[in-house]
């Protein structure tokens, strides 16, 4: 049984356990976009998000990286450590799409010549603005030591994931990671899912992540569950 609730995002909710460096994360089904404009419900999204974020920080972890997961508790919740989440978000893109590709009129499909890094101020009130080393300082948000080392730790994690889903035929397009800090330590946080990331099929570019809500393609919960089933397989 979980404990109170401690609070509830978009599409998580976390509570208390027994133990006070603990939570529970428990996945619902609820989806947004937009900065929560549209909503919607993607059957079973909990389950798949859970299953697949898990197996990412199990994958992060054995390759040196670690996170606030501890264990799956069950279908929709992980256990984790607490964490006092850093207000930025890590945007780490391998191919133009979305925001970049309006942003800088790249073409959505354009392969990078290399991985770009982007911070976004995570503040739903003004829309998650996109910032930049300066805005990170004069916010008071990060050290700058602490930023370069989010910007290295999401380049690594860039390189394991894109290998591994390389594996399974999914080409990693960009993905979004939030940290956070247990006593001084940094750790990985929040979830690496198809809400949270690109992926496209390697042969077709078929999208296999929540653009499919997004843009209204159909197929969504196939896609999330096509995806476990690549990742599992
Ligand atoms: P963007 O192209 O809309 O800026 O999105 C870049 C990546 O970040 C994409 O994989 C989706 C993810 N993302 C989130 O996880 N949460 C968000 O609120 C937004 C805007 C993007």
């Amino acid at each position: 049984m979980p404990g109170k609730l401690i609070y509830e995002g978009k599409a998580k909710s976390i509570y208390e356990t027994d133990h006070p460096y603990e939570v529970q994360i428990y996945f619902r089904d609820d989806a947004t976009a937009f900065n929560g404009e549209k909503k919607g419900q993607i059957n079973s999204k909990g389950i798949l998000n859970n299953a697949i974020s898990s197996l990412f920080f199990e994958l992060l972890d054995s390759r040196g990286v670690p996170s606030h997961f501890i264990r799956k508790i069950d279908d929709r919740s992980m256990l984790a450590k607490r964490i006092k989440i850093i207000p930025i978000e890590v945007v780490v893109r391998n191919i133009a799409a979305g925001s970049l590709s309006q942003r800088l009129g790249l073409p959505e499909g354009q392969v990078l010549p290399r991985a770009v890094v982007e911070f976004y101020y995570k503040d739903d009130k003004l829309g998650d603005p996109l910032i930049n080393n300066s805005h990170v300082d004069v916010l008071g948000l990060a050290t700058p030591a602490e930023l370069e080392f989010l910007s290295a730790r999401s380049l690594k994690i860039n390189d394991i994931l894109k290998d591994y889903l390389a594996e399974r035929k999914v080409r990693l397009v960009d993905f979004k990671l939030e940290y956070g800090k247990s006593d001084q330590e940094i750790l990985l946080g929040d979830e690496i899912s198809p809400d949270t990331c690109r992926f496209w099929d390697a042969d077709t570019n078929q999208k296999l992540d929540k653009d499919r809500f997004r843009r209204d393609l159909g197929g969504v919960e196939e896609a999330y569950q096509e995806m476990y089933d690549r990742l599992k397989g």
